[in-house]
């Protein structure tokens, strides 16, 4: 009797031992040497984090001598792999030099913290000094409320909103007017497509929130675009453009939609030649700018106007701007549970998104089980050619998302509330169940905004 219980805990700790590889807890300082700053905080997390956390979320871990040995080595890579799909702490965490930490990375620390699930059980129960201490968590949610005031509070966000890991969009931004009132008449002018039959309008539509409300755009020609057409509102606040982060500002976006053959099939020079024949329109861009209409004046109009897309007014931003009656109690018990399921490690800031290339399907094959996959799918691995980045999409803004189907990438569904099933089976690995889905929902639509007024002229 003695013996089988003394076999059964033997066998017991072999099963915890297998699944979270037997790592020692060291120290890879270099890590996060980027994260150099002179906020004392900031210094402390980074050394909560370089001792607790990057041995399984860095490229570059500090192996013990035994992680060479067959057996240990594949289980250890094991948990390195999955640790750093998820995330890769060394590159998530500092922004450009000398910038504040991302709020994505905030994001998912203050989950983790939150969840209590880092690191690993199975881990800690082998490691017994691996787990964080109160004072550690305590010093790192202090850290992540402290940057998030100083560097993510929107203008407006009331007092106890400020360091929320969603935000209100600002409702004013200096724009010059002249040049948005350019650029919207462009936005609608076929005449910058190689068949003088499709605008930024066709495929952006404000009406439709944005988009064309189809699976796949129609470009120039009859042709087919690859991508479901995303919104172009609030999109000044995305930290890239398109879906594989190919366009840095909007006007590189601009750019490249005017001549792409799937998209308007253009050439600058018959663009131009076109425009100047137009001479009320030639006269305004004079007033913009004396050297008349360029190749550059065309793309700084459209950039320009495209700032202007703001959507400010929504039920959530009236909420975190401190009117208590914004959201109703189920809205708000929505808005609980997207933090709480982890949507906001991906859909956080002021538009809910468009702050990282993550993986489509990070917890469930998603084109596995969709099937065929295309070049397109690839995501951000065509822009980077690394494998780390294949299936990986900027996350999309959920600002007006009731107004913005059909979802994803490939334009697969049109139901929101099947998006967001996708959504938790596959990226959260979740199960909510139907009445939370319903508060979700209802949540999702307190993110539609006040349509945006044209500019002044
Ligand atoms: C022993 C290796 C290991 C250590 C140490 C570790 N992690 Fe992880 N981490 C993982 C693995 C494996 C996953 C994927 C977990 C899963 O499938 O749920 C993960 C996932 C994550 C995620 C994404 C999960 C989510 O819910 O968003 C975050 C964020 C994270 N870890 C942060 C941390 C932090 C912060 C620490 C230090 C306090 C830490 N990890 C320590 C292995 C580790
Ligand atoms: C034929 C349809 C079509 C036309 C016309 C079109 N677009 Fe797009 N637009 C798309 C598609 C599809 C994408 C996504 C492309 C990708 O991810 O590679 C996109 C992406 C964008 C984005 C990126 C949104 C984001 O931040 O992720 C912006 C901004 C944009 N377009 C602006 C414009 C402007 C300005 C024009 C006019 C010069 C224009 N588009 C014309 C289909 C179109
Ligand atoms: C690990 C990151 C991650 C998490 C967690 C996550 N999402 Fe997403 N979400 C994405 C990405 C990436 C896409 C785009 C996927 C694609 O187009 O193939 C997306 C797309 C969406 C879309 C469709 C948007 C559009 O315009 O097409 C909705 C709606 C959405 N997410 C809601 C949610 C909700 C609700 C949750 C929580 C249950 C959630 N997401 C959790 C990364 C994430």
């Amino acid at each position: 009797m003695k013996r089988a219980s003394i076999l059964v805990v033997v066998v017991f700790l072999l099963i915890l031992a297998v699944p979270i590889a037997n790592l020692v807890v060291g120290v890879p300082d270099h890590a996060l040497s980027q994260l150099a700053s002179s906020d004392p905080r900031t210094l402390q997390a980074a050394a909560i984090l370089g001792r607790k956390c990057l041995n399984c979320h860095s490229t570059e871990p500090n192996l013990p001598f035994y992680a060479k040995f067959p057996g240990a080595s594949q289980l250890i890579q094991a948990d390195i792999r999955a640790g750093l799909r998820h995330v890769d702490l060394a590159t998530a965490l500092p922004a450009p030099p000398g910038g504040p930490v991302l709020e994505v990375a905030l994001a998912r620390i203050e989950h983790v913290l939150e969840q209590g699930s880092m690191p690993p059980l199975r881990y800690q129960l082998l490691h017994w000094t691996s787990g964080l201490s109160s004072d550690d968590e305590e010093k790192l949610f202090v850290w992540i409320g402290a940057l998030r005031e100083k560097h993510y509070a929107s203008a407006g966000v009331a007092e106890p909103f400020r360091s929320e890991v969603v935000q209100p969009l600002p409702g004013w931004l200096e724009l010059d007017a002249k040049k948005a009132a350019l650029g919207e008449d462009l936005y609608h002018d076929p005449r910058l497509s190689g068949d003088d039959a499709t605008s930024c309008a066709t495929c952006h539509a404000l009406e439709k929130a944005g988009t064309d409300r189809l699976r796949f755009s129609r470009a120039v020609g009859g042709r087919t675009a690859a991508l479901n057409a995303p919104t172009t509102l609030n999109a000044q606040f995305q930290f890239a453009h398109s879906w594989d982060g190919r366009a840095a500002t909007l006007e590189e976006q601009a750019v490249s939609h005017i001549t792409d053959p799937a998209a308007m099939g253009a050439t600058w020079s018959e663009v131009v030649v076109k425009l100047e024949k137009d001479t009320a329109l030639a006269e305004a861009f004079r007033a913009v700018d004396p050297g008349g209409i360029t190749q550059q004046g065309i793309v700084g109009a459209l950039a320009e106007y495209a700032r202007s897309l703001l959507t400010p007014g929504c039920a959530l931003d009236g909420y975190l701007q401190g009117d208590a009656s914004a959201l109703t109690e189920d809205e708000k018990e929505g808005l609980r549970i997207f933090k709480a399921s982890g949507c906001a490690t991906c859909h956080c800031g002021n538009i809910l998104g468009g702050r990282s290339f993550e993986i489509m399907g990070l917890r469930r094959d998603y084109f596995g089980l969709r099937g065929d996959v295309r070049e397109a799918d690839n995501g951000r691995y065509n822009v980077t050619g690394l494998e780390a980045d294949r299936f990986r999409f900027k996350v999309p803004t959920l600002r007006n998302i009731a107004e913005t189907p059909p979802y994803f990438h490939d334009g697969s569904t049109s139901d929101l509330r099947a998006a967001v099933r996708t959504m938790d089976s596959h990226q959260v690995g979740g199960r909510l169940s139907e009445l939370d889905l319903d508060r979700v929902m209802k949540f999702l639509r307190t993110l539609t905004g006040k349509m945006p007024a044209p500019p002044e002229r």
